[in-house]
């Protein structure tokens, strides 16, 4: 395998209100379809150079060669200019979707980090997506934003994927539901979210080349169906297409993914934005694309003067310029772009989002294993607390979704490189140290804290403790893949001699996906805390010591080995050289990815094909009480159930519903989900209308529900699932 070179970055990389018992009010959807009839009109009055003033934009860095910031631009993602003649605001544009990004300190900011995406889906709750996005949006507001690059919702096909902290969930339903209530949190605050990568998206190496196959049908059930409900439900102002290629075509330029599923048959009204260096021409226009993002990272600026001359003598270019100009107006005029201007300058109240954030990783946070260590006393004497910079903070992902707290990171490690986006792959910690958090949770304990470099001196300092706590980290960026599941840095060696030193060994993961536990059996308890966030510190302690009793569970398959999945060996990992710029690699041509392998079944749906156990299942997650799920009934696509507290303190349970055969075939489907809050000894019914779409098949340009028996059941997990209850069900066929 070639030495990977971390150098060639080639991107650029209304208040919101803390939440907790009582939910705060959401604003619905903006309605895309509303603006379309004002933005056609205002389109038909641009004239011949106005009709591409919004159809390609810089990225206003300085740091980007040949770049001079132009007036009304904030240094961010991107910044598409407005047309004032028209009252047409200029678009300004920041990353994303786990807060406002940190750009290399250019604007001197700070802003509040959420937790990763994946700790965000692991709450498997729309209320805290969409207060999270409410937050985060709000941010940007302040910041002089108006577009927030956020909703990255690909779905995990692959653990070693280096941006599966920036998504969701491996299932369709579960990202989709949260996807959306994490838009209509963004667009609340009067601004533009994206939803992106559109589309299969799913490993960095080799992002800008990587050829997907998948039939249709399987990318419907999947990948495009999380889309999708994202899009119904979440009314995105705009799209943002993906670096990958899908059937041979740039997903940028894909007439498949644009014209024929997301505008023909979805009835998308919003527009298309490319990834940033995504687009391969002109053409890409008839693709269905409809602005051209980050253009300094292009070959050539298509969607200016080349797009103009193109439609002067082609009619389907002249055509698509004015529908590109009526789909970027309807975004605008939809979230109230023009009605409700932004400029830097807003008052940010940190204190409260950094609640919101701390509210989010609490609940995001995931009790893997409890020997009935956990949850700790706070009275206990002595607690040795051993790495993960738990001292410092908690670990972050990078690339262009990072974000810098207020007062700057707590600590980095760089990398090495001189490119003007190195700083964004430096590995960075939020500044809330678990360690000051321990500490303040247990005030009359000795707490030592040992980085961990040295095995002996750190096996010392467990064995003279009751208890200890290993923070393990495991980082991911933007650009790369994980060559694997192990822990970096020997951290497996260092929990396995610490759990064979203190049998009260508690490991906490930061992580920025599944991971390996090769030392799982010897050690007493394992929290998966994820890449926590601006408040991660306190999150973690409040779980480790009870004041929050865990209610998060897993978003995402942890296998037990690679060899469990579709694809044992990542495509590209032996010969591509990762260069984001996609330019010069030997064979890039050749590099293909097969989804058809597992094809819709992704993550759990996977393992029950295949029969397999994995490490810990998709929808997994313990508790400091007990829970029951009972009286399932099924009626048509209406279901209900009934979840009690059989412990003896307060908690939170996912009820989750599986299809589990249908029409005499084994096949696994989330059908539907909700999180509750139970005091002891109560209980609560809980309906869910099922999504006929998750019972059918996508086959020939419809969907389609076979006749016979349908098998229903609850699910502690993917795997633990209760009786089962049969349904007999009609055929039903329809389109979209
Ligand atoms: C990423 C996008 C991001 C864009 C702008 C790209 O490299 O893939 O997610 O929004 O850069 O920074």
């Amino acid at each position: 395998m070639k030495v990977r070179s971390r150098l060639a970055w080639g991107v650029a990389g209304l208040m919101a209100l803390p939440f907790g018992t009582a939910q705060a009010e959401q604003a619905p959807a903006i309605d895309l379809a509303k603006s379309v009839a004002r933005a056609d009109a205002v389109a038909k009055q641009m004239s011949g150079d106005e009709k591409t003033v919004l159809t390609h934009g810089i990225m206003p860095l300085p740091f980007v060669p040949g770049t001079v910031l132009p007036e009304g631009s904030v240094p961010g993602a991107g910044f598409i200019p407005g047309i004032p003649r028209l009252g047409i605001p200029a678009l300004t544009e920041t990353d994303a979707s786990l807060g406002v990004s940190w750009v290399g300190g250019l604007r001197k900011d700070g802003a509040t980090a959420l937790p990763s995406g994946l700790a965000q889906a692991a709450t498997w709750s729309p209320d805290v997506l969409y207060h999270g996005g409410a937050m985060i949006g709000s941010e940007a507001r302040a910041k002089g934003f108006n577009v927030l690059l956020a909703g990255g919702v690909n779905l995990m096909r692959d653990p070693r994927n280096g941006r599966t902290f920036e998504y969701l969930a491996e299932d369709p339903l579960l990202s989709g539901e949260l996807v959306a209530a994490a838009i209509r949190g963004v667009q609340s605050n009067g601004i533009i979210s994206t939803i992106k990568h559109f589309a299969l998206n799913g490993q960095e190496t080799g992002r800008k080349y990587v050829d997907v196959k998948i039939a249709e049908g399987a990318a419907r059930e999947s990948d495009l169906l999380a889309f999708q409900i994202g899009i119904e439900k979440g009314q995105p102002g705009s799209v943002m297409c993906a670096y990958n290629r899908v059937h041979g075509e740039q997903a940028c330029a894909s007439d498949w993914l644009l014209n024929k599923v997301l505008k023909q048959s979805w009835g998308y009204k919003g527009f298309v934005m490319s990834d940033w260096g995504a687009v391969p021409g002109v053409e890409a226009a008839l693709g269905g694309l409809d602005q051209q993002s980050g253009e300094q990272l292009d070959k050539a600026v298509f969607f200016g003067d080349v797009l103009k001359a193109k439609a002067a003598s082609d009619p389907a270019y002249a055509a698509r310029i004015h529908d590109m100009n009526r789909r970027v107006l309807t975004a605008i005029y939809a979230a109230g772009l023009d009605r409700n201007p932004t400029k830097p300058g807003g008052k940010i109240d940190f204190a409260a989002n950094a609640q919101v954030a701390e509210e989010t990783a609490k609940q995001g946070i995931v009790l893997l294993k409890n020997n009935g260590v956990l949850p700790l006393a706070k009275t206990a004497k002595s607690i040795a607390v051993i790495g993960g910079y738990a001292d410092s903070g908690v670990v972050a992902g990078s690339g262009s979704s990072l974000v810098h707290d207020e007062k700057g990171p707590a600590a980095t490690r760089s990398l090495g490189g001189d490119s003007p986006f190195s700083a964004l792959m430096q590995q960075s910690y939020h500044r809330s140290a678990p360690l000051a958090a321990i500490k303040a949770a247990a005030p009359a304990a000795a707490v030592t804290f040992r980085d961990g470099r040295y095995i002996a001196d750190a096996v010392e300092k467990a064995k003279q403790a009751e208890v200890a706590i290993v923070f393990a980290t495991e980082w991911r960026t933007e650009g790369l893949d994980q060559p694997d599941l192990s822990l970096p840095d020997g951290q497996d060696a260092l929990i396995a001699a610490i759990a064979a030193a203190n049998p009260n060994t508690i490991v906490v993961l930061e992580t920025g996906g599944p991971v390996a536990m090769p030392w799982l059996d010897k050690v007493a308890g394992v929290v998966e805390a994820w890449y926590a966030g601006a408040r991660g510190g306190p999150a973690i302690a409040s779980v480790l010591f009870g004041d929050t009793n865990p209610g998060g569970r897993l978003p995402v398959t942890f296998p037990a080995s690679l060899g469990q999945l579709p694809r044992p060996k990542l495509d590209g990992a032996d010969w591509v050289e990762p260069n984001f710029s996609g330019d010069a690699e030997p064979g890039k041509d050749q590099l293909h990815s097969d989804y058809d392998i597992e094809g819709s079944d992704v993550g759990y749906r996977w393992f029950a094909r295949k029969g397999q156990k994995a490490l810990f299942p998709f929808g997994y997650g313990l508790s400091y009480t007990s829970f029951s799920a009972s009286e399932l009934k099924v009626s048509g696509l209406n279901a209900s159930f009934t979840i009690t507290n059989t412990g003896k303190i307060k908690g939170d349970d996912v009820g989750q519903l599986y299809l589990v055969n249908r029409a005499g075939e084994a096949k696994q489907r989330l059908v539907g989900f909700k999180r509750i809050t139970l005091e002891p000894g109560a209980k609560q019914k809980v309906t869910v209308t099922i999504d006929p779409r998750l019972l059918a098949d996508w086959k020939d340009g419809g969907w389609v529900m076979p006749a016979g028996e349908y098998g229903f059941a609850l699910g502690k997990n993917a795997e633990d699932l209760g009786a089962v209850v049969k349904v007999k069900m009609s055929r039903k066929i329809w389109k979209d």
